[in-house]
């Protein structure tokens, strides 16, 4: 049956919106009721160019065929199969073009429906990984201060945003943080990698010495911290950690849920930035955004560890009703082969320098005091009002909608990461309006 949606609800009340204003919001709502391409429309009839790509999602743009193919062609062909003790060939065949994809020893997929579940999914593992090995004693687990990793337990506890942990009680016990990498006053206006802060990356020798490294299961970071304002790793401090961790048996997990499928121009931040992690966790740019989806790569050595024993047991007591499920699965299929053929990565790479030009023509407007990025992705950051921290930058969001631009802010930092299928023209167009924010803004 067809049927009309209303395109403004005349009830804004029941759902409370995630990490949202809820009250500010209702005021004055924005809503987008359909998208193209690099844009949003919105209610009141006008285009919004996507400078987020939705919420670091949307790698391929909007409303992409193939991906709304698939999807509607599994709904009619296979709905549902349950996921655990039973298969479907989608899921498979995502597995292995992931797996295809990744860099080389990543060898298997564990499916979840969410960059926070990924986490929590990567942190089991690599617990169990211990465990099943003999080394149980490693418990420990090791996050870094301003990390986002989602926002289930795990994640906040290994997570390094005050906001996302300090309502929520004791959280995990036996973590550890890492020093945040932000170093404005050695390394504002960066881009690219930062000269300074690989020494930061020491730290976990003072955690090892703390508590024996036979007690440390796993370290995650993003590989470049998104959430949190756009931080990118200082030269040699990735190579530092995995380093440390080699030496101790210390499993390292990047989390790449913004950095997977391209915003860098490679695949992922491990091939980008030439260091592997153990295990990488992935959302988001999976499925565009378009069906949740998240995934787990793992190397052969971590997963083979969990194959012994009776063959009819249960390898991981770990799973989700919706793992794999088939239309997010035909959705991922259909995501990886859009970015292959239009060549998405390539266009992300290729247009790296221009966009870190057009990013840092910024610098010297009212109230920036930073700016850094790479591939594609870049944020400003602007001094706070003196006693209103975030109000600034919220401003600046509010205005750029209005003008047509969807930014992102983080405390005072503007954050931009346009899907990759960005042209100059859009970058152009993506700088003036925020330009013409920026110059006025009080
Ligand atoms: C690095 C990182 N990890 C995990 C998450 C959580 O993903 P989700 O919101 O899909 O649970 C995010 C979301 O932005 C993220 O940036």
């Amino acid at each position: 049956m067809a049927y009309d949606t209303p395109k403004v609800p005349n009830d804004l009340s029941a759902f409370w919106m995630p990490f949202t204003s809820n009250r500010q919001f209702k005021k004055n709502p924005r809503m987008f009721v359909s998208a193209d391409g690099m844009y949003y429309q919105t209610s009141d009839g006008r285009d919004v160019l996507d400078g987020t790509a939705g919420l670091w999602c949307c790698n391929a743009g909007h409303n992409r065929p193939l991906i709304t193919e698939a999807i509607a062609k599994q709904a009619s062909e296979l709905d549902y199969a349950p996921a655990f003790q039973m298969g479907h060939p989608k899921a498979f065949e995502l597995a292995s073009a992931l797996r295809d994809m990744a860099p080389d020893p990543f060898e298997h997929v564990f499916f979840t429906n969410s960059g926070s579940e990924s986490v929590e999914t990567a942190l089991k593992i690599a617990l169990a990984y211990h465990r099943v090995r003999g080394e149980g004693t490693r418990t420990r687990l090791i996050g870094r201060e301003r990390g986002y990793h989602g926002v289930n337990f795990g994640g906040i506890s290994v997570g390094g945003i005050v906001n996302n942990r300090k309502f929520f009680g004791s959280l995990l016990t036996g973590v550890d943080h890492l020093p945040h990498t932000h170093l404005p006053d050695q390394n504002a206006y960066t881009r690219g990698q930062p000269e300074h802060g690989a020494y930061l990356a020491d730290d976990l020798e003072r955690i090892v010495a703390l508590h024996g490294g036979e007690n440390i299961a796993a370290v995650i970071v993003e590989p470049m911290a998104g959430s949190t304002g756009v931080l990118m790793p200082p030269k040699g401090y990735l190579e530092k950690l995995r380093k440390i961790c080699t030496e101790h048996g210390i499993l390292l997990i990047f989390d790449e849920v913004i950095t997977g499928f391209g915003r860098l121009g490679s695949s992922f931040a491990a091939e980008h930035y030439g260091v592997m992690p153990d295990l990488i966790t992935t959302a988001k740019g999976l499925t565009n955004g378009v069906i949740p989806m998240g995934a787990v790569l793992a190397t052969s050595e971590i997963h083979d560890a969990f194959m012994s024993g009776p063959e009819e047991a249960i390898e991981l007591f770990h799973g989700y009703t919706y793992s794999g499920n088939p239309i997010a699965s035909a959705a991922g299929l259909a995501t990886l082969q859009t970015y292959r053929e239009d060549g998405l990565f390539e266009n992300a790479a290729s247009l790296a320098s221009y966009w870190e030009d057009a990013l840092h023509s910024l610098k010297g407007l009212p109230h920036v005091i930073d700016i850094r990025n790479s591939g594609l992705i870049g944020a400003v950051e602007l001094t706070p009002i003196e006693g209103a921290p975030t109000k600034r930058a919220f401003e600046a969001f509010l205005q750029c909608y209005d003008k047509g631009l969807l930014i992102r802010t983080t405390g005072d930092i503007i954050a931009l990461s346009p899907p990759l299928m960005i042209n100059k023209a859009q970058v152009d167009e993506m700088f003036g309006i925020l330009g013409s924010v920026l110059k006025y803004l009080k």
